[in-house]
């Protein structure tokens, strides 16, 4: 990752990652996404529906989660002359490059192609002005001063956790409702919450099921002897499915108690999308989807890939528009 993209603030420690987490917040906390990214999530999600209205069956994991996940995006990244299409095709490349566990040169050559076009909407943006009060994450790091390269790094951290996850949690928490007809009702019926929905479906699936460290200092637990430079990974979608933590794991469940569930990380780097991604996904795509087409049904099957990144690979749906 910090070879492909840049020493982002996910790969900092202590006070140089707390230096630049304060600096993207602004534009990242509650109160941002309740005052200034929630309407204009709500504004083209409606518009993607609209466009949907028209016709009667398709792939809503192409014609839904993806525009809707990256148009989110390009709004808080502030690279907003990216097309949706664009900004899922530069994540998948970044995220195939970090996975180039193997070492395959093309899939490395296309991330760095990817990346040089993340590079060119950025300097373009900053070329054409960004404005003081601008919200983005571009604009909250400009004022804080942060060099062009912490920037860049940033902005590529987050678009390639913050375009498949979001999109994944939309198709992926859809499937789950619709596979589980009786959860769908409780959030139809007002008993529980749409925000309780994709919370389960993130503690069931993990749609991040994985994220690796480097072991700072000797420590030993449970018998196990830990050492400086060690590797290891962190298994959030095995903790999601503690049996001692949460009973019957592998049920989907709209009405558990999701509080110690690890789908966005823990401790200081806690995913600094996560409000951002509540908001997107249970305030706007899902109520405005389900209320829409409320006659929905899967008509095939939907695959699913990734372990480190999970998530459907499809949703073939049917619809009638209300
Ligand atoms: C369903 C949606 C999402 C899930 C499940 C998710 C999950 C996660 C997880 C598990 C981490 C912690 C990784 C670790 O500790 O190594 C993380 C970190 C992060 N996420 Fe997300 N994420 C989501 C959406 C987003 C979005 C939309 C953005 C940005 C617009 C974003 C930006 C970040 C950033 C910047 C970090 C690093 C935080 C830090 O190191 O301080 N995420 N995310």
């Amino acid at each position: 990752m910090t070879v492909l993209m840049g020493e982002n603030l996910m790969r900092k420690d202590g006070r140089d990652h707390m230096t630049e987490r304060k600096a993207i917040y602004p534009s990242m906390s509650p109160q941002a996404v309740k005052s200034h990214w929630r309407e204009q999530f709500h504004e083209y999600t409606k518009r993607v529906i609209a466009d949907l209205e028209g016709e009667d069956s398709g792939d809503l994991f192409w014609r839904y989660a993806m525009p809707v996940s990256a148009h989110a995006l390009r709004v808080m990244t502030g690279l907003t002359d990216m097309s949706v299409d664009e900004m899922n095709r530069v994540s998948q490349g970044m995220i195939d490059g970090c996975a180039n566990y193997g070492g395959d040169a093309a899939v490395e050559a296309h991330c760095h192609e990817c990346t040089a076009s993340i590079d060119a909407h950025i300097d373009a943006q900053i070329m054409a002005g960004v404005a003081d009060d601008d919200m983005s994450l571009l604009g909250v790091q400009l004022r804080a001063g942060l060099s062009l390269e912490q920037m860049r790094a940033n902005i590529k951290l987050s678009i390639s956790g913050g375009q498949n996850e979001p999109r994944d949690a939309i198709a992926g928490t859809i499937w789950a409702l619709l596979d589980h007809p009786d959860q769908l009702e409780k959030c139809l019926s007002g008993e529980t919450s749409w925000l309780q929905a994709f919370e389960e479906y993130a503690r069931w699936i993990s749609p991040i099921g994985m994220s690796p460290r480097r072991v700072a200092q000797n420590y030993d637990y449970g018998g196990v002897r830990f050492e400086p430079e060690d590797r290891v990974f962190f298994m959030f979608g095995a903790a999601n499915r503690d049996r001692e933590v949460f009973a019957s794991p592998e049920e989907f469940d709209v009405t558990r108690d999701i509080r110690k569930s690890l789908s966005f990380g823990a401790g200081p780097h806690f995913c600094a999308g996560a409000w951002a991604s509540r908001a997107l996904i249970a305030d706007v795509a899902l109520p405005i989807f389900f209320e829409k087409f409320a006659d929905v049904h899967l008509t095939g099957e939907v695959p699913f890939g990734g372990w480190a990144f999970r998530g459907p690979l499809a949703l073939p749906c049917r619809w009638t528009a209300f």
